[in-house]
């Protein structure tokens, strides 16, 4: 066995998602099972996972966790070794992992500083026989873990951040440090410090061995004022501790051999077939390229930027699916775009992971026309499922589409369209060359042929996330 690992973190596919971090937190244990790092995910019980405890062991209870009792339960449920936080007090309440019916929880900073200070416990400690060699937090909600570590000199665990999304910091009152248990000597702008408050984000930033995110691009945009939102110089001043490492898929979950009407690179027939299928079921009727978007409904995935280009794209003969929820005003716009389109653009608010599948099966192209993009996994569920990736020139998108040009047709590298700035404008021309790239069938079938072949899985990026780990381990 390499070591251990204690992945920590707020979200994880099987058991609770709003987005990639999910997918990525729950791909990584069996990603580098085969490296011979061994994982486990600590997540808290929030009330959607409780029934799970039933099936799960105590090893660890504290009498006094930032206001309430609380227990860690382990077992491995769905080929994950799990840990569940079970703090009622921060944790068994109706609504999402972040917010209730009226918006963020008031707490959070208590919520995510109790996780991160139990993973940063169980790192020194171990937890019933188990010792982790390495912590690695994801995010901001679990940003205070490697500074607890940090300032409970526990130096004989390495600790890595992962930053999936900058957008997120983890804001939290000054006022709230020492209830938040971190040490006060540490309020200053080389510290805990971020503008005059407190962020877990920086306090990871700023006391973990390793920093990463999931892109190469993003992790050089990071320190950048555009993308860095406030936090690129912290990044910047620790650019040797700074690497980008892209995320995978689950190609066993994002198969096309797998879905409704099974095709392959070899034989792309069940593609036609999932597309008839696909238009019958959003009422469809599109003579040009059939676009999907799969996606949050907010600023940052560019959505505003569709009702701008979609009426050129749908006049010259496309059409899309779109399927999301979010932002209340993009949801609106999707409306008004589906309504003005009968036939075109077909639309479903809401959050479908069956339906997804469908979509990406049966389109001929997928849409991502994002302001930033840390690495993105719908562009790679595109080039799986030989559906061509239409995407901004950031982050992730610019690391894993190769975008046609007379060079990349001619050497038979190209994927997808990609395209720069993330405008309207730019959007529209990238629509207009879909429409032209469809036209021309044989170059169009050896775009999806190239766009299969393109590796999505996981190996490359566990073997990275394998020897950082390697290097750290004390
Ligand atoms: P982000 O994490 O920023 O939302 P990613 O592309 O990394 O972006 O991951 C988004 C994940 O959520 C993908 O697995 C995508 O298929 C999924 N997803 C987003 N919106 C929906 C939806 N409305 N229905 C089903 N799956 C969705
Ligand atoms: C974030 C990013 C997305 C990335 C995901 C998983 O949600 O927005 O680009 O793919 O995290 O790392």
């Amino acid at each position: 066995m390499a070591g251990r690992v204690l992945s920590v973190a707020s979200e994880c596919v099987p058991f609770i998602k709003t987005g990639g971090l999910a997918d990525v937190v729950g791909a990584l244990p069996a990603a580098l099972a085969p490296t011979g790092w061994d994982m486990r995910v600590l997540l808290p019980a929030y009330r959607k996972l409780l029934p799970l405890l039933d099936q799960m062991t105590p090893v660890r209870s504290d009498s006094s966790l930032f206001g309430g009792e609380s227990r860690v339960y382990f077992g491995r449920i769905d080929g994950i070794d799990l840990l569940l936080l079970d703090a009622p007090h921060l944790f068994d309440r109706d609504g999402g992992p972040y917010s209730g019916p009226n918006g963020d929880w008031w707490d959070n900073p208590q919520r995510f500083a109790a996780l991160s200070w139990v993973a940063a416990q169980i790192a020194r400690d171990g937890i019933d026989g188990w010792k982790p060699d390495i912590l690695h937090a994801h995010d901001w909600q679990a940003g205070f873990a490697p500074a607890y570590l940090r300032y409970g000199n526990a130096s004989d665990v390495g600790s890595v951040l992962t930053i999936h999304n900058i957008a997120f910091q983890g804001w939290a009152d000054v006022r709230l440090m020492s209830d938040l248990r971190l040490p006060a000597d540490q309020f200053h702008p080389d510290g805990l410090e971020y503008y005059g408050n407190l962020s877990s984000l920086k306090a990871g930033l700023v006391t973990a061995d390793k920093i990463t995110t999931v892109s190469p691009t993003y992790a050089e945009e990071l320190m950048r004022p555009e993308f860095g939102m406030g936090l690129q110089g912290v990044i910047a001043a620790r650019a040797g501790d700074v690497s980008g490492i892209l995320n995978g898929v689950d190609t066993t979950v994002w198969n096309p051999e797998a879905e409704d009407h099974p095709f392959s690179a070899k034989s792309l027939s069940g593609k036609a077939k999932a597309r008839k299928a696909l238009c019958d079921e959003f009422g469809l009727d599109v003579p040009g390229p059939l676009a999907i978007v799969v996606s949050r409904l907010t600023d940052q995935k560019g959505i505003d930027l569709l009702p701008e280009a979609i009426p050129a794209f749908v006049a010259a003969g496309g059409g899309v699916a779109i399927l999301g929820s979010g932002d209340p005003a993009l949801e609106s716009a999707m409306r008004g775009l589906a309504a003005f389109h009968p036939g075109r653009v077909g639309l479903r608010i809401g959050y479908d992971e069956a339906l997804s599948h469908r979509m990406f099966a049966g389109a001929d192209a997928v849409l991502v026309p994002s302001r930033f993009e840390p690495c993105g996994l719908t562009q790679m569920y595109g080039l799986r499922y030989g559906t061509l990736p239409v995407v901004a020139a950031t982050g992730g998108l610019a690391d894993t589409v190769i975008g046609v040009s007379p060079a990349t047709l001619a050497a038979g590298s190209a994927t997808g369209i990609v395209f720069h700035p993330t405008d309207a404008i730019s959007l529209r021309q990238a629509l207009a060359k879909l429409v032209s790239l469809y036209a021309d069938q044989k170059t169009w079938v050896r775009l999806q042929k190239n766009a299969m072949a393109h590796p999505v899985d996981w190996q490359a990026s566990a073997s990275a996330y394998a020897a950082l780990y390697a290097g750290i381990v004390r």
